[in-house]
């Protein structure tokens, strides 16, 4: 029987990747997600089981019903200003309801998880490209909260012998390369989508949040990476694990970074658009590099990203802005 892999998360952006990937590489993914952000539509394979992570009754149900190999768990909130305005909200779901998950996988014996964490662990960084060892002083609670949970594998691990793999993300971007999946967030905050939704006309303008940044133009520089090379990296992590690996932690970037308005310059090259924006403030929170070393994950994993050039991402993104929203007219 083909190993079936719980993914929390999976009607969500880079979960349905993850979803699709486990479908097509030998493994029968199941999905647990409340849809609060995730799409039942989106789920690419396997089985969509609706219900809430905090629902430790339902949690037992379900690993009981199916033998896990292991957890995979894509379902944070992830925006940094609502997790300043809304700390609990973010230690509520982002660890409380993690710590009942990890709890469930101990009662019933799963020692294996993959977890996504984000780049937003490093806080402002002390030095860019930022490796494993950078020191971990995140300055939200989003990204208090994904470090948190990384220290609680730590002591599961040691507790409970359940390995785990901590993906530190840093700006996942694209959609997949066959059109079947892309980013539809509620709201949209992410710059490349809020780009092509000013490059087809859904946005009349779109603002730049800054542009005193101490970076060669003025605004923020961010290391985007295709969503499908995070699956894949995803799949090298959970292999490892299976294959009896200790717990590891990992970035994952392409090590190159790109302003604000060089994403903007890759639109307009992209999409043959014009893309009107205009200047804000600054938002808070945003540090003005961040830059990721994956040399740990390609040495140990094997990761190679097949699709590491801006203008990819942006041209994966843009075919799916097209073919999920239609092509408005242009104002
Ligand atoms: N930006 C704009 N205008 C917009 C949207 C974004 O100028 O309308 C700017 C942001 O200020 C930032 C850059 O574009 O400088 C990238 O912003 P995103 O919101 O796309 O991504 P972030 O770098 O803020 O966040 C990403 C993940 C977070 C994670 C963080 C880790 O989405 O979940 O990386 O550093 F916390």
């Amino acid at each position: 029987m083909d190993p079936h892999i719980l993914v929390v998360g999976g009607a969500g952006y880079i979960g349905a990747h993850m979803v699709k990937l486990l479908g097509e590489s030998g493994y029968v993914p199941v999905v647990l997600d409340n849809l609060s952000n995730g799409r039942r539509a989106a789920v690419p394979a396997g089985e969509l089981v609706v219900g809430e992570l905090g629902d430790p009754g339902m949690l037992d149900a379900l690993l009981q019903l199916f033998r896990f190999e292991a957890v995979m768990h894509f379902a944070g909130y992830i925006q940094v200003g609502e997790s300043v305005a809304h700390p609990g909200r973010y230690y509520d779901n982002n660890v409380g309801n993690t710590v009942l998950l990890l709890r469930a996988m101990v009662r019933h014996g799963i020692k294996r998880f993959v977890f996504s964490s984000s780049a937003a662990i490093f806080g402002n960084p002390e030095y860019v490209p930022i490796d494993e060892t950078h020191p971990k002083a995140p300055i939200n609670p989003y990204g208090r909260s994904k470090w948190m949970v990384e220290q609680i594998l730590e002591d599961f691990d040691h507790a409970h012998g359940l390995h785990s793999c901590c993906l530190r993300y840093f700006n996942a971007a694209g959609a997949d390369p066959d059109g079947q999946l892309g980013e539809c967030h509620e709201p949209e905050t992410h710059l490349i989508p809020m780009v092509l939704q000013a490059a087809s006309g859904r946005r009349a303008a779109m603002t730049v949040y800054g542009k005193d940044y101490p970076t060669p133009d003025g605004t923020c520089i961010r290391d985007y990476i295709h969503v499908s090379d995070l699956a894949v990296a995803h799949l090298l992590a959970l292999r490892a694990l299976l294959d009896s690996g200790p717990s590891r932690r990992y970035n994952l970037g392409n090590g190159a970074g790109y302003s604000n308005l060089e994403v903007i310059a890759a639109a307009q090259r992209v999409t043959g658009r014009a893309i009107r924006h205009n200047f804000g403030p600054r938002r808070e929170g945003d540090p003005p590099r961040l830059v990721a070393d994956a040399a740990l994950a390609k040495a140990e994993l094997g990761w190679r990203p097949a699709y590491p050039e801006l203008d990819t991402i942006v041209e994966h993104a843009w075919r799916w802005e097209q073919r999920f929203f239609g092509a408005m007219p242009v104002p």
